[in-house]
């Protein structure tokens, strides 16, 4: 709970490139019918600007937003955030940075 009882959770996210990476922890407010894209847009515009991610229909069609949640495939614009949770990038595809991947080989799906 945060000072004013907001209840928080922690967001874990792996951080770096195909060649080198780290994990990093952002505590955010959980907000009712927070998707996973609302809590990286929290963590980007007031935590951490450097942060990179894909989004792009924000309705669940173009599949861009895919991220691996507690090692299950997910779309980030459509999955609510419950809890506590770690987000690494589509490990079908090498990663540009962070949560962004290179989806041009599509053969690798
Ligand atoms: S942004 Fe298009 S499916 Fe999530």
């Amino acid at each position: 709970m945060s000072s004013d009882n907001t209840p928080m959770v922690k967001i874990t996210i792996k951080r770096g490139d195909s060649f080198q990476s780290k994990y990093q922890t952002y505590e955010i407010p959980l907000q009712e019918k927070m998707s996973i894209f609302n809590a990286l847009e929290y963590i980007n515009s007031y935590l951490d600007p450097s942060l990179a991610f894909y989004t792009s229909c924000k309705i669940g069609k173009c599949l861009g937003c895919t991220v691996e949640v507690n090692g299950k495939r997910r779309l980030a614009c459509t999955t609510i955030v419950e809890g506590d949770m770690t987000l690494e990038p589509d490990s079908r595809f090498p990663v540009v940075r962070d949560l962004m991947v290179d989806m041009s080989d599509q053969e690798s799906s």
